[in-house]
């Protein structure tokens, strides 16, 4: 028999940990929402007086949170006193990919979940629903329920699967008007129980219709399919960007008419410098690697060439500025708009802005770079991350840093400079004065443009000579 869920505790105070306990919180008042993290910082962030230090930047987040904080919502490294109180634990720690061990480069690293179940078998005393919320290999609910059963006590642990769909920079309104929520869980009595108990948190604010119900399995492989194919639409799109460079073709007049037929329909069609952030690569990696546990070789290489295709489509754009730029970057200073993986985010992790960084550098450029909300600090460590993966000595890393100059805006990096490449597609990028600008970059004046945000004959009319992809 499951409890009333009157107080809810979620593990992990990230990019989604944060901001669906913050709905949820808004969304049901009468339940306390606590949100726990292993990390000091990141938790004194989220209790910040000032909300523009809150750790994530996401629209329309600081107003939720000075609604719910301290009401119904609360932050606490306290783990163990928040299980405790909980009914309902909603596991909501990173997944990267695993960097040793078996699956290296592949698998998801569990660490994390493994940690939080297992924390959450040690101090629990009473009947506990557990919530898989990150993304998780399929069949990880098995090996959560097999921490549970280990421990032999008399309270009982649900466990189900209610995957996030959110997208960074529209979290909050991704959240409000869900496509459709997905909880699976165990076709067992108290699995049906534990499953409609987390369905009427959520018919709060969405139609019942757009709740839909699965086994476990079901639910947890689903989200891993619905990222590989919305990545598969843009490697497809970038495939495209390619053969449209060939023969003449206009890949965003080819996506708009492509797109106009319902049954492919007109969004993801996006042509890019190569898809980026945190989840993408890290999914179809795992669903790779499933298959391939599974034998399912074809499959496993028609999935894997989602990824190369963006590797590809990263490279082509850096070669394109090394070759443009008479074959030499050498001591040239190449201008960078954009570090976040997308705009609307303070997130650059798997930003294509890194990859193309590194070829540039690895080139010789010297690089300026402005973002509007991605961190210093941010940047260089996303460099370093790469150099040290691949053993890069500290001299080595050193010398590069030295090469890499992080501006506080987007004139900064263009005085001077002998290109400008535009990785993240800002709002504010197409309203810089671009005639002002050419005037003070050195010519022929370069314009790498990696999210075709820029009007192609209006720079061509300034004198600029303008790259687009697919065009
Ligand atoms: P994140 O790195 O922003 O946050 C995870 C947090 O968990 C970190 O703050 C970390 O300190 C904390 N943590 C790790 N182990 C812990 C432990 N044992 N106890 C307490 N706290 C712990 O990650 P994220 O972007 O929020 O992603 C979380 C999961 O959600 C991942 O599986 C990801 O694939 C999935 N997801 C992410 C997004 C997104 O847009 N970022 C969207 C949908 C799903
Ligand atoms: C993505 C999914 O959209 C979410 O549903 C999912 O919950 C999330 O991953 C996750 O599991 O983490 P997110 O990565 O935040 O969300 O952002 P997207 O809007 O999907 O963009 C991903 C990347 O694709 C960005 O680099 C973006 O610039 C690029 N993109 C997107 C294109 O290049 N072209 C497009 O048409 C669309």
């Amino acid at each position: 028999m499951m409890d009333e869920v009157k107080n809810i505790c979620c593990i992990g105070a990230g990019y989604v940990g944060g901001p669906t306990m913050a709905v949820i919180a808004l969304k049901c008042p009468d339940l306390k929402v606590t949100v726990v993290d292993v990390s000091e910082d990141k938790i004194a962030l989220w209790k910040s007086e000032d909300l523009s230090n809150l750790p994530i930047y996401e629209p329309g987040l600081e107003e939720i949170i000075s609604q719910t904080r301290d009401r119904n919502l609360f932050f606490s490294t306290d783990i163990d006193s928040a299980i405790n109180e909980a009914q309902m634990i909603f596991i909501a720690v990173n997944t990267p990919t695993k960097e040793h061990g078996v699956g290296k480069g592949m698998a998801a690293d569990l660490k994390y979940v493994e940690q939080s179940a297992r924390k959450i078998a040690e101090i629990s005393t009473t009947n506990k629903i557990i919530v898989e919320k990150s993304t998780l290999p399929v069949r990880t609910a098995e090996a959560i329920q097999a921490i549970f059963k280990s421990t032999n006590r008399k309270n009982s642990f649900e466990v189900i699967s209610n995957p996030e769909f959110l997208a960074e920079g529209t979290a909050i309104q991704d959240l409000f008007k869900s496509d459709r929520v997905i909880i699976g869980g165990d076709q067992t009595p108290s699995g049906y129980q534990a499953v409609d108990t987390l369905v009427q948190i959520y018919s709060r604010w969405i139609d019942r219709d757009k709740i839909i119900t699965t086994n476990i399995w079901s639910s947890e492989l689903t989200k891993l399919v619905s990222n590989a194919f919305l990545a598969q639409r843009i490697s497809s799109i970038n495939s495209i960007s390619a053969i449209c460079e060939a023969t003449g073709a206009d890949v965003d007049e080819v996506a708009l008419a492509v797109g106009k037929d319902h049954r492919i329909g007109e969004k993801f069609l996006k042509t890019s410098v190569g898809f980026g952030g945190s989840c993408f690569q890290k999914d179809i990696l795992n669903l790779v690697y499933l298959a391939r546990s599974y034998n399912l070789n074809e499959v496993a290489d028609y999935w894997e060439q989602v990824i190369i295709m963006n590797d590809y489509q990263r490279n082509r754009f850096a070669d394109k500025i090394s070759t443009s730029l008479f074959k030499t970057l050498t001591d040239k200073k190449i201008g960078l708009l954009g570090w976040a993986f997308k705009k609307g985010t303070d997130d650059s992790r798997e930003s294509a802005a890194i990859y193309v960084a590194d070829k540039l550098l690895a080139d010789g450029a010297i690089l300026h770079i402005f973002d509007p909300k991605v961190k210093t600090k941010k940047i260089i460590n996303d460099l370093k991350f790469v150099w040290d993966k691949r053993s890069f000595s500290e001299k080595k890393i050193n010398y590069l840093l030295k090469r890499i100059f992080i501006r506080k805006s987007s004139c900064d990096i263009i005085e001077d400079s002998h290109a400008v490449a535009i990785l993240t597609e800002w709002e504010e990028f197409k309203n810089i004065d671009w005639e002002s600008q050419f005037k003070k970059m050195r010519k022929p004046a370069f314009i790498f443009d990696g999210r075709n945000i820029l009007n192609n004959n209006v720079m061509r009319d300034i004198g600029f000579k303008v790259y687009q992809l697919g065009k």
